[in-house]
């Protein structure tokens, strides 16, 4: 009996996606079936770039092939990717599928440093990514991407609204106050003019296509993450912390504040930055001089995924300072955490898309 296209999607209907909890071809993952006697081809598109299950899900469905269909069947997996999104609104950032923010409670445990990386990580992957640093007081996009210098050229749309070009570093669409305003020119704005500044920030910039929009939030819980969230449907948040007692306390509040049921944006998971330090000579000495597993902890009391631990090394910090994150440094231990990091980041927001209500822009009743 020739094989059909029905009996290879019949068969691939029994293969699951682990993390996502149901089959490739409820989850509209299965495209280009074509058959050829006993030739079977088809393309799993996944939903994330450099999806660390891709191996487990070929075998599955080779194996699903070979024992349903026929076990003679010679099978063609092609694998592509295609980063999902949980977005209603066309409206604003028509383009952009997915809107993280990176928030602490504390300053200074390494958000910035993690959104850099983490956006470089992403792009290196094959998706498209852009970051908005919305710290408008103390911008640290220019320096750690080495564009201080930079200034974005605005134009006017057919249509007549000024668009704002983002600066192009790395592979990453980036937008900073740091850009309009000479380094050493302290800004101090007011609440509402900051948060209008924000706004502006995001919606009036030509983002064009993005699997990711990373936003680097300043510390604390501010006018600033309540225009965001008013501004823009934010996917999820991260939270970074380091293992110290305060900041860990500080990180519950950020953790909570996206909780609010009136805001209601879900924590994809909790990164615990300076986890511990290693020097570069010793690299496997570890020192938990902030303690020791206070960022897991608390993710298990919260119920919140645990993104990874990324250790203090003085590379990090060097590479921030000379604006050429860490994960451009191949084969260093530091990369391949912030690597795993990615992919981890990347997971929850697929399993977020497929698991939870659609995103929506906040509206707060006053
Ligand atoms: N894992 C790390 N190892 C070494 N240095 C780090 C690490 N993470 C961050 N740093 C350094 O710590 C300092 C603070 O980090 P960063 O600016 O990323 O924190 P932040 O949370 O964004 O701060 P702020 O609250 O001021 O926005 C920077 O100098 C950075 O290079
Ligand atoms: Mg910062």
């Amino acid at each position: 009996m020739a094989i059909t296209k029905e009996d290879v999607l019949k068969a691939l209907s029994y293969v699951e996606e682990p993390d996502l909890g149901k089959d490739l071809v409820t989850l509209n993952m299965i495209e280009d079936v074509a058959i050829d006697g006993l030739k079977v081809s088809f393309t799993v598109i996944l939903t994330t770039p450099a999806c660390p299950l891709k191996d487990l899900i070929r075998s599955a469905c080779i194996r699903a092939i070979t024992t349903m269909v026929d076990p003679a069947a010679e099978v063609t997996v092609n694998m592509t990717s295609r980063v999902t999104t949980a977005r209603v609104d066309t409206t604003v950032l028509k383009g952009v599928k997915n809107i993280i923010a990176v928030a602490s409670g504390k300053g200074g445990v390494g958000k910035s440093t993690v959104t850099a990386n983490l956006a470089v990580a992403l792009a290196q992957s094959g998706a498209k990514v852009g970051l908005v640093d919305a710290d408008i007081s103390g911008p640290s996009v220019p320096t750690m991407f080495g564009v201080e210098d930079a200034r974005p050229v605005v134009y006017r749309t057919p249509e007549g609204q000024n668009l704002i070009q983002p600066i192009e570093k790395f592979g990453i669409k980036l937008i900073s106050i740091g850009f309009l305003t000479p380094a050493e020119h302290a800004v101090v704005w007011r609440g509402p003019m900051a948060s209008s500044a924000l706004k502006q920030f995001i919606t009036e910039v030509e983002w064009g296509d993005l699997d990711y929009l990373l936003i680097d939030l300043p510390p604390g819980t501010s006018d600033i993450h309540l225009t965001l969230v008013q501004t823009v449907p934010v996917t999820g948040a991260i939270i970074v912390t380091t293992p110290q007692k305060v900041a860990i306390a500080d990180a519950v509040k950020g953790l909570q504040m996206f909780r609010q049921p009136q805001i209601n944006v879900p924590v994809l998971g909790l990164v615990e930055n300076m986890a511990y330090f290693t020097p570069a000579e010793l690299p496997d000495n570890r020192y938990y001089i902030f303690g020791q597993g206070g960022g897991r902890d608390l993710a298990e009391r919260y119920g919140v995924p645990f993104i990874g631990e990324i250790p203090l090394v003085q590379s990090i910090r060097e590479n921030g300072d000379a604006g050429t994150p860490q994960i451009l440094e191949e084969g260093s231990p530091a990369t391949a955490v912030f690597k795993q990091v990615a992919e981890e980041v990347a997971r929850q927001v697929s399993v977020r898309n497929a698991s939870m209500a659609r995103t929506q822009v906040v509206e707060i009743k006053a």
